[in-house]
């Protein structure tokens, strides 16, 4: 068992199904960067604790960047018969520097530590990505909601008409929860700082190596509390599974409304070229594709996170081998949301609107109900009465086959004699949506100032 990172008590060599089985190097590679980091951080802690002279601790630094440019390069690669990346990376330093002084570096940690703080390193790394991505995501909606900022729509509830509401508003609504998705990823972030280097396999080292110095090396806040909890807990993993299947739920919502806005039947919408597919066998067909595989990859998110979830579950205290479940959902993941989130982003902002259609859909469905029947509360009718006259005017509609807008004001009297033709005053859709000036609502004014308040926001998430 030449070059294992445990051979000796063992009389022979794993078989191959254990070797197989264990074997991670397939994903775990993705870390190659962040182990050589650690490494460099601890020699530096070794030669502070007089481990490593002077001369031993550049040697081994100048060893570990020949193996950070072999991994960029691609020249440097894990063999069928390393475990994981740092069985791997200690042989091959070993061959860089010889086994006296590559055999040094192992003093002090164990897989256990390094593995728990490269996984953090790797997703402090791409939460800055991924927030980046949702930032321009976020950018795309509010630029679009800038440039329509008095096309109006049907807003729904059930998906049935409601109320008529702003485009801007609607598209601010789902700019929002991107907003609390990049505050989650900063406040993970602090939670995530932290480095269970210096945990050793899960009681700590008698050393005397100094953990902050570990930390400070690696640009995080500060060493772990308690080397059991450091070595062991996921949590932070599995948090961040949270984020990305929030990012991915909050963008299927979005998704979806494209892809019915998309419809004949919606005609809400008109998806650039670059940004739809086509069929292979019907000519005429533009597909939202982007949509459909944002909102199927949410599903895809949502395993990820209760998969981790199910890995966790009653595992025992400190390190069991379980844990080394948590990287392929997690990477998965990142991958996952790294990739949505630039062609999502890019299709909102290419996206056409058809305000035209938009517009001539907003009053129908008896979307002004509530308007008549708020009007009639300002006329002194309690609202009780008001709902009633309101709903019974719609019914009068109904029956004659016509929109609010259209009755007579013998069919305004007939209803209600407090119904006088006055209430025309808000029966169009631009009188609705300019009188929702309350706090967060839908009338321009606000739609604007809450655009603002967006902005700023999301400039200190
Ligand atoms: N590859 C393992 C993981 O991802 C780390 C190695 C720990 N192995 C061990 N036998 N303690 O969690």
């Amino acid at each position: 068992n030449e070059g294992a990172l445990w051979g000796a008590r063992f009389a022979t060599g794993p078989s191959p199904e254990l070797a197989e089985l264990s074997r991670s190097t397939h994903f775990d590679w993705e870390l190659a960067p962040y182990d050589i980091a650690g490494s460099h951080a601890h020699a530096k802690a070794l030669a502070a604790a007089g481990y490593l002279s002077p001369d031993e601790e550049a040697a081994m630094h100048e060893g570990l960047d020949a193996l950070a440019r072999g991994v960029a390069d691609g020249t440097l690669r894990a063999a069928p018969s390393d475990e994981d990346v740092h069985g791997a990376l200690e042989q091959a330093l070993i061959g860089i520097v010889g086994p006296e002084l590559g055999g040094k570096l192992r003093a002090g940690r164990s897989r256990n530590d390094q593995i728990a703080t490269l996984v953090r390193m790797y997703l402090l790394d791409h939460s800055r990505t991924i927030a980046r991505e949702v930032l321009r995501l976020v950018d795309a909606l509010v630029a679009q909601a800038e440039a329509h900022p008095d096309a109006v729509m049907p807003g729904r509830t059930h998906l049935q008409h409601a109320q008529p509401v702003l485009l801007a508003h609607h598209l601010q609504a789902h700019a929002w929860p991107l907003v609390r998705d990049l505050e989650r990823l900063r406040d993970w972030s602090t939670r995530a700082s932290v480095s269970p280097y210096g945990g050793g396999a899960l009681a700590g080292s008698t050393l005397g190596l100094d953990p902050q110095l570990i930390a400070r090396e690696l640009g995080l806040d500060r060493p772990a509390e308690n080397s059991m909890d450091g070595t062991a807990a996921r949590d932070v993993v599995a948090e961040f599974a949270f984020i990305a299947a929030m990012i991915g739920v909050d963008v299927s919502r979005l998704a979806e409304e494209i892809i019915l806005w998309n419809t004949r039947e919606f005609g809400f919408v008109t998806l650039d070229d670059g940004y739809s597919t086509g069929s292979s066998i019907m000519p005429q067909k533009k597909n939202p594709d982007i949509a459909e595989l944002a909102r199927g990859k949410s599903g895809r998110l949502i395993g990820n996170l209760t998969g981790l979830l199910a890995t966790l579950k009653a595992l025992p205290l400190a390190y069991n081998r379980d844990l080394q479940e948590d990287k392929e959902p997690v990477f998965d993941s990142v991958r996952t949301i790294e990739t949505v989130l630039p062609a999502f982003a890019g299709m909102i902002a290419t996206i056409r609107f058809n305000t035209d259609r938009m517009a001539e859909l907003a009053p129908q469905g008896f979307s002004l109900a509530t308007d008549v029947a708020e009007w009639l509360v300002k006329q002194g009718v309690p609202f009780r009465d008001a709902h009633e006259i309101s709903g019974h005017l719609v019914r009068v509609c109904e029956e004659e086959g016509i929109e609010l807008h259209d009755v007579s004001d013998d069919q305004l009297r007939s209803v209600s004699p407090s119904l006088t033709p006055d209430v025309r005053e808000v029966l169009t859709v631009e009188g609705s949506v300019a009188s929702r000036s309350g706090a967060g609502g839908t009338a321009p004014v606000r739609v604007r100032e809450q655009r603002a308040e967006l902005i700023e926001r999301v400039q200190t998430a």
